[in-house]
């Protein structure tokens, strides 16, 4: 696809990385993203630290500023991209928390029918086991999830990431590129389109009140 002379605006991916650690290999690998993502991308991070736990009573009096931020931060966004370790067989609660709060917005711009991906670095499987936990989770918010070509980086394999948590290794690179390549594909067809208030089992639940 000619995605270069198709496109006629930037595409703009609001990226967040499940991992807090100043030498993240998650958010490493969002660094690098914003390298090696194609010329009209640009990959801005999210830092999720300031976010509380999500908690009903908290959001019924309104949003703490962190979670406004991130909110319009995304409604800003063509798409997302999550980065995700692998913390017992799952991703972190860091991460879950922020797609909580994150899905609690409804309106157009919101998660809902936006395009999104997931990537992850993490121990010898990958990440495999928190980024199908995602699909799931990012499949209840509207998200609509490019899964392959993927990026599955063993964070621990010798020359992946250096003491910084840059990724280093040029063949780890290269996929990410080609990831990328494919996401502003994604990106490019599902966009523009009417907002449509996907129902949610939260809707549902609303609804038989
Ligand atoms: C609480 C915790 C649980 C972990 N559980 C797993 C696990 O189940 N499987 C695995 O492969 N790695 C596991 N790890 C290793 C992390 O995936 C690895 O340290 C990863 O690099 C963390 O991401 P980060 O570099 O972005 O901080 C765990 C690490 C922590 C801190």
């Amino acid at each position: 696809m000619a995605l270069e002379q198709s496109s006629d605006k930037r595409q703009r991916v609001l990226a967040v990385s499940g991992s807090l650690r100043k030498t993240s290999f998650n958010t490493g690998l969002l660094r690098a993203a914003q390298e090696v993502a194609p010329d009209w991308m640009d990959v801005e991070i999210f830092d999720i630290r300031d976010l509380p736990f999500y908690d009903g009573d908290l959001e019924a009096q309104g949003d703490p500023e962190p979670v406004r931020a991130l909110k319009s931060a995304i409604r800003e966004s063509d798409a997302v991209m999550f980065a995700t370790p692998e913390y017992n067989w799952g991703t972190s609660g860091v991460m879950k928390n922020a797609i909580d709060w994150a899905s609690r917005d409804r309106e157009e711009g919101s998660l809902m029918g936006k395009p999104g991906t997931i990537i992850g670095a993490g121990g010898r499987a990958g990440t495999s086991r928190p980024q199908m936990q995602l699909l799931e989770t990012l499949g209840e918010t509207g998200t609509i999830v490019m899964v392959k070509p993927g990026v599955m980086i063993s964070a621990f394999a010798p020359d992946t990431f250096d003491s910084d948590g840059n990724l280093i290794s040029p063949q780890a690179r290269e996929l990410l590129g080609k990831h990328l390549d494919e996401f502003a594909k994604w990106i490019f067809r599902l966009g523009p389109r009417d907002f449509v208030p996907f129902a949610c089992e939260m809707d549902i639940a609303l609804a038989a009140r």
